[in-house]
């Protein structure tokens, strides 16, 4: 099987890729899992794999039960944790027992979160469903929920101890979480890695059509991008910050459209919004500008966008929990492979940016 360690100190895990759960047992085994597992999950994972995974499970003879709170951003708050707290005082967890984080990027957050609290942290393993988690959100240990209308605004850091891809999942999800996905991976392509940027235009048939070869490879070398970042800047200090390209523009794109278009579809319209930026500063070629606009086409993004009065945009990119000083932080490409960050872009040149990507 495919694997990738994550060297973090005493925190460092593998990450397995597969196109099956058939090694998730023996996985399970070699990292000394204890008998009691609870496998968290969503009403939508529930009916797919839940079962499964839970008679695979049983085979080997853990002890394990299956707990699903409702599928959606709007359940990622301190309710849904509670109720997780609760499966596991009443399944009877104790502080060696382990949750298993069974679905997307909402489920990894909330069960990775129950884990680092319920009593004062147990560990947890992570089995992404999506594509955004399997090639992002599933790395790094950034666990939360949203409060007060804030994303992600109370959580912990609690790094699993392995994390299990089946790349065969992707085949049931929509389209639009497909694509939702490919954003972060094209995004890990712009920022750190040339070559990959390159293999993702090439390939993008064999990629869109689900093949497990080509999946297990993108999924692989997207982890592999982001767990270099997150071993050199565990905590965010820094580095890790330059994932938060497309992220200024996007993010209050996404608050604009009242969170009805995806997120990796307005980290899309951002990447493009922050690449015009730096082309308009004689940063990247109109070359670059152009083939990473013609990249988020080929895997069906859009890449124009109605927007709201620009005085409303502002307003929502002012909110952003991300600025320094109360300056705006940007991440821009030096080049397709390479980004520097900026807290100097003027009023102008986000207006330009604007007036770009919109419809
Ligand atoms: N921790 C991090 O570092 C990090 C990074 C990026 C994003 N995130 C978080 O991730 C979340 C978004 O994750 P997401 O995009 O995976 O959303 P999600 O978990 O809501 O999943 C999207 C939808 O797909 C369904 N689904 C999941 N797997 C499926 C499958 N295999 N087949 C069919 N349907 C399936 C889910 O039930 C849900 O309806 C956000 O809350 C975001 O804040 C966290």
């Amino acid at each position: 099987m495919d694997k990738l360690f994550v060297d973090l100190g005493k925190n460092s895990y593998n990450i397995l890729f597969s196109d099956s759960f058939s090694g998730l047992a023996e996985a399970l085994t070699e990292i000394n899992a204890p008998k009691k597992l609870l496998i968290v999950t969503d009403s939508n994972v529930n009916e797919l794999y839940a079962d499964e995974v839970n008679n695979i499970l049983h085979k080997k003879g853990y002890d394990s039960a299956v707990y699903a709170f409702n599928a959606g951003e709007e359940n990622k708050k301190m309710d849904t944790i509670l109720g997780i707290c609760e499966a596991c005082i009443k399944y009877g967890l104790d502080r060696k027992s382990m949750i298993i984080a069974l679905g997307g990027g909402v489920v990894g957050d909330m069960a990775g979160f129950a884990a680092a609290i319920f009593m004062r942290g147990i560990d947890f393993v992570q089995i992404p469903t999506t594509l955004l988690s399997q090639s992002d959100s599933s790395v790094g240990g950034k666990t939360g929920i949203d409060f007060l209308e804030s994303k992600n605004i109370l959580g912990a850091f609690h790094q699993p101890k392995l994390v299990y891809i089946n790349v065969g999942t992707l085949k049931t999800l929509p389209q639009e979480q497909f694509v939702s996905g490919m954003g972060e991976v094209i995004k890990h392509g712009i920022i750190c890695d040339r070559e990959f940027f390159n293999y993702l235009e090439e390939n993008h048939s064999e990629i869109k059509s689900l093949d497990s070869r080509n999946l297990i490879k993108m999924d692989k070398v997207n982890c592999s991008i982001k767990a270099k970042v997150v071993e050199q800047d565990e905590k965010e200090n820094g580095l890790r910050a330059v994932l938060n390209f497309g992220h200024t523009i996007g993010h209050a794109v996404e608050s604009a459209y009242d969170f009805k278009m995806t997120h990796g579809e307005c980290v899309g319209i951002g990447m493009i919004a922050a690449s015009y930026i730096a082309y308009k500063r004689d940063m990247i070629s109109l070359n670059d500008l152009e083939r990473i606009e013609n990249v988020l086409t080929l895997y069906g993004f859009r890449t124009r966008v109605k927007l709201p009065k620009e005085e409303k945009i502002l307003e929502f990119m002012n909110k952003d929990k991300k600025k320094i000083a109360g300056k705006l932080k940007f991440v821009l490409p030096t080049e397709i492979g390479a980004v520097m960050q900026t807290t100097d872009v003027k009023p102008s040149e986000i207006s330009g940016a604007l007036k770009y990507i919109s419809e």
